[in-house]
């Protein structure tokens, strides 16, 4: 079976050893997915417990795709002090926040566009209050300095239709990256059909009882059903 367009989010919502969690889960369903996300939540549980990003680095080593989803919004200084040590634990895609602006500057000191995913739009209601307003001047950015990915809400299908369009008139390769499926209401598969590249799912899979069969489930949607 081809990888599903789903980058599984490891948020653990559990007590169990979050190590131990993570290696069930990326040992059930690595062949089935197009890559994970991680966060600030398996980040405070690993340090909780004494584990380092090293630690979870190898627990993911071999996977093609890793997204680190710290949602970076600082000074450049700080945002690339960051990048560079994760980027030295082995980590390599970034979500970023773009409405700080000074993200070309990040690019000047050497952190690679080409490792960055900007937030475009959020699946969170208030994200129409700032956000949103802002949308098409951020995929524009990514496009201008030629960063990996865009994030942009699933359950916002115009504006994930209107980035498709502006990427693909600029012949760009950004990718469209949509949250909001499953607990946050979206339906699996409706990101794609509006032009989006990948879906990232989380508790939908992780939080079921048998994360590969929610997933063998899930399959159907994504081939159209
Ligand atoms: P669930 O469990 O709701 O997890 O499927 C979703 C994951 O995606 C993250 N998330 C977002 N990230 N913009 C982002 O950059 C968003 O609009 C957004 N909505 C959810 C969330 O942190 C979780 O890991």
């Amino acid at each position: 079976m081809h990888r599903l367009p789903v980058i599984l989010a490891l948020d653990p919502f559990t007590n169990e050893d979050p190590l131990e969690w993570v290696d069930g889960i990326v040992e059930a369903t690595r062949d089935l997915v197009s890559g994970y996300k991680i966060g600030l939540l398996l980040a405070l549980r690993l340090l909780e417990k004494g584990y380092s990003l090293r630690d979870l680095a190898g627990k993911l080593s071999g996977v093609e795709l890793v997204v680190v989803d710290f949602k970076l919004a600082d000074i450049p200084d700080v945002v690339a002090g960051a990048i560079d040590v994760l980027g030295d634990h082995g980590y390599r895609k970034f979500i970023v926040h773009p409405f700080t602006g000074g993200l070309r500057e990040l690019v000047e000191r050497g952190v690679d566009p080409g490792d960055l995913i900007l937030v475009a739009s959020m699946s969170h209601r208030g994200s129409t209050e700032f956000i949103d307003k802002h949308w098409r001047d951020f995929v524009e950015l990514a496009l201008d300095i030629g960063a990996w990915g865009v994030v942009i809400g699933a359950n916002k299908p115009g504006i994930i239709a209107g980035a498709r369009r502006l990427i693909d008139e600029r012949g760009g390769g950004v990718k469209i990256l949509s949250p909001g499926v499953g607990v946050q209401g979206a339906e699996p598969s409706t990101a794609i059909k509006s032009g989006g590249d990948y879906e990232i799912v989380g508790r939908m899979v992780t939080g079921s009882s048998n994360p590969r069969e929610k997933l063998l489930e899930l399959a159907e949607a994504y081939r159209g059903g």
